[in-house]
């Protein structure tokens, strides 16, 4: 290989056209390398997203849990909290290309990016409820509280209904 040295100093010229000719091709490395980040990305904000969901989930079983049995206001108020932080981030996780028809392990459908309007009132419609909800619990009373069971679980199946794939309908 060494004995080669010699060739490829006397082949100057041409590896300076194809130096140039490859730089021509820089816009589209970088455009790989995007490519690369965001595909990294991506796992990320869908995990990111559902672990808040959850979160709002399983906070919303303890609420209606509670209400039937020990009524544990502690447990209630901590629930209702969880829900209404989750509900404000969990909103920021939801990056172009993180669809279900991407091929993602993830129940978002493209109607959320073709309708982000109607996505964001859905989302101002369950921080209006879990608002209200923080607002019922602060009352102590539990039949205030279970009053405020319904709103709410209908502000969740409301944006589901429209934005989330439903394997169990
Ligand atoms: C603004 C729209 C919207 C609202 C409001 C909403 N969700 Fe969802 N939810 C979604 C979307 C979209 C998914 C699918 C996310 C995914 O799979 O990436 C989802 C998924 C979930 C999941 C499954 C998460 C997982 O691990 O895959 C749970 C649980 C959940 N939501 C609970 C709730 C509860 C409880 C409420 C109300 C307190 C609620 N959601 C309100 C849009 C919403």
């Amino acid at each position: 290989m060494v004995s080669r040295r010699p060739m490829a100093f006397a082949l100057t010229g041409i590896a300076a056209a194809t130096l140039l000719a490859s730089c021509g091709d820089s816009a589209g490395d970088e455009a790989v390398e995007t490519a690369e980040v965001e595909e990294a990305g991506e796992p990320d904000a869908i995990a990111q997203r559902q672990e808040l969901l959850e979160g709002m989930g399983d906070a919303f079983t303890v609420i209606r849990e509670q209400l039937e049995g020990d009524g544990d206001i502690e447990a209630i108020t901590a629930a209702a909290n969880t829900i209404n932080a989750n509900a404000a981030l969990f909103i920021d996780h939801f990056p172009e290309g993180t669809s279900m028809s991407s091929g993602a392990d993830t129940e978002a459908l493209d109607t959320i990016w073709e309708d982000p309007e109607g996505f964001a009132a859905a989302h101002q419609r369950l921080l209006d409820e879990s608002a209200k909800m923080v607002e019922a619990v602060g009352t102590g009373d539990l039949e205030v509280i279970g009053a405020q069971v319904m709103p709410l679980g209908m502000s969740c199946g409301n944006c589901h209904d429209t934005f989330r794939y439903d394997d169990e309908a």
